[in-house]
């Protein structure tokens, strides 16, 4: 039986892939396409329903993305959204023009609840608003369901032909009862079942990756992130033996992480592929050996982690596709997400290693959010400490030691991080902080231990709140998980005699120590 999909197409706007999510929310499948998609590829897919989505552009000039207007006499339920309610009426006859007050923000809209999308909400609620362009008139045969003072039609229906258009995005958090609305839509108005779910995505994507990967081989490299081993294991439910995961011990790593990664991954383990484990980490120890200047430290780890990965590939020869842990939000920031403006580029994407002897990329995560990851991960039956893991920087631990790194005070730093993650890990769900770890800070000082003097060093303890990493609270833990983690850091681990704990904000202080 063909998997009940809804189809969203791009216009352009920064949403899309949110709406996609919404609508996998429902239960209901959901794939992005752009609108310059050919509509034979699009009729193929026998949607159940299509979303247009928003976009930067004004639906009435002539350059501006549009739609085969064939579309429209499909059958198949269109909910516009935005520029794509404006598209959708500028097409159908309506009038589209420059607003005469741009409406930004929260806006309460006045609803007609017997709408089919409007069903079970308060007949004022509260959505979000972002054009410049409005809606004048409706094309005809439409009706009108929603309005604001600034704007006359904020949304409409022509509900015998399954058209629908809404001026706000129901998609984004700051629409009350948004997820509603979709809901209604891909129940009341597409007719779905609801019967997908994330296991559905998961046995959806290893069907793919048979298909598109044939009997052909398949490098991946594994760096114990949940990004990486998510791909991994769908990878290896795909094609078992004809992956090859590479991992790479570079000394920097968290404590027993390497083991962890290896118990899963490696002989024995739940998956039946081809593991290397690299043990480089004289290499590396080697290579950064005196050298302080933080931005000297990344290089050199970075390089290295390229000559080592190349040597293993070597090995392995040519292989037919390189697999990558890339997800929707690196694709989003890289500005790689289809129609919409570049954001920042990212290191996932878009630059392709050039050492490795590959035909293509597979990316089998590139449409999930970091959730969405972890509950793929879990479908596919990873252990909760590798789909539950906080990101861990690519440099590893060599930016969290200042100053120069030995093997030494690799040692420290991660028997200090243990005992912190474990004091912070006893804290409920809603408590932990989105990134703690601890870090060992170049400094020496006098302390007492017994009755003898100590000269050792000081570790400092980070614990952030954060959704985007780009700006960073400081997480007010409780008094006693400090203490208590601080008490058994200078206890347990040598060479340490004083704890530390960062206060500082992002900005001005970084995350990470380097
Ligand atoms: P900062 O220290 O810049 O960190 O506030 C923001 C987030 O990015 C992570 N981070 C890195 N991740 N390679 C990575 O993959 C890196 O070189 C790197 N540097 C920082 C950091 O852990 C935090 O989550």
């Amino acid at each position: 039986m063909q998997q009940e999909t809804v189809i969203v197409l791009d216009f352009g706007g920064q949403y899309n892939q949110l709406i996609a999510r919404r609508v996998r929310e429902c239960n209901v499948y959901c794939e992005i396409y752009s609108y310059r998609t050919d509509l034979a590829k699009i009729k193929a897919k026998n949607p159940k329903g299509i979303i247009f989505t928003g976009g930067p552009n004004s639906a009435y000039l002539p350059d501006s993305p549009t739609i085969d207007p064939e579309i429209y006499t499909w059958g198949v339920p269109i909910l516009g959204i935005c520029y794509g309610s404006q598209l959708m009426m500028h097409m159908l006859g309506g009038h589209v023009t420059k607003a005469p007050e741009r409406e930004y923000g929260k806006t309460l809209v006045d609803l007609d609840t017997s709408s089919p999308l409007f069903d079970g909400l308060p007949a004022q609620n509260v959505c979000w608003m972002s054009h410049n362009d409005y809606i004048e008139t409706a094309a005809p045969g439409f009706q009108i369901v929603a309005h604001t003072p600034n704007c006359p039609v904020a949304a409409a229906q022509a509900s015998d032909r399954g058209l629908y258009c809404v001026q706000f995005h129901p998609e984004v958090m700051h629409t009350e009862n948004g997820t509603q609305i979709l809901h209604n839509f891909v129940y009341k108005v597409c007719g779905c079942a609801g019967t997908w779910k994330m296991d559905s995505f998961v046995e959806h994507s290893v069907q793919a990756l048979r298909e598109k990967i044939g009997d052909g081989k398949v490098l991946c490299a594994l760096s114990g992130g949940v990004d990486s081993s998510v791909c991994a294991a769908m990878l290896a439910k795909a094609i078992g033996k004809q992956l090859t995961c590479v991992f790479v011990d570079h000394g920097l790593l968290r404590k027993h992480e390497r083991e962890q990664v290896c118990e899963v991954f490696g002989e024995g383990g739940q998956f039946d592929i081809n593991f290397v484990c690299v043990d480089a980490r004289d290499r590396f120890y080697t290579k950064l050996a005196g050298e302080t200047a933080p931005e000297r430290k990344r290089k050199i780890i970075g390089e290295e982690f390229i000559r080592v990965f190349e040597d293993e590939a070597k090995k392995i020869g040519a292989v037919d596709f390189l697999a990558q842990g890339t997800i929707y939000p690196d694709v989003v920031e890289s500005g790689l997400g289809g129609e919409s403006a570049t954001i920042k580029s990212h290191h996932n994407v878009g630059g392709l290693p050039d050492y490795v002897d590959f035909k293509e990329i597979v990316e089998p995560l590139r449409d999930l959010f970091k959730d969405e990851v972890r509950q793929a991960g879990r479908e596919l039956g990873l252990p909760e400490y590798l789909v539950a893991r906080q990101p861990f920087p690519g440099p590893g631990l060599a930016i969290r030691i200042i100053g120069d790194v030995t093997p030494e005070k690799v040692a420290i730093v991660q028997d200090a991080d243990a005992i912190w993650r474990e004091e912070v890990d006893k804290l409920p769900m809603e408590q932990r902080p989105s990134q703690y770890f601890a870090a060992l800070t170049n400094m020496r000082s006098v302390g007492v231990m017994g009755d003898e003097r100590t000269y050792d060093y000081a570790i400092a303890l980070r614990a952030v709140t954060t959704t985007d990493f780009m700006t960073a609270e400081v997480t007010l833990l409780p008094t006693e998980t400090i203490t208590t983690a601080a008490n058994r850091i200078v206890n347990e681990v040598k060479n340490i005699n004083r704890v530390l704990f960062d206060y500082t904000t992002k900005p001005p202080a970084t995350i990470e120590f380097e």
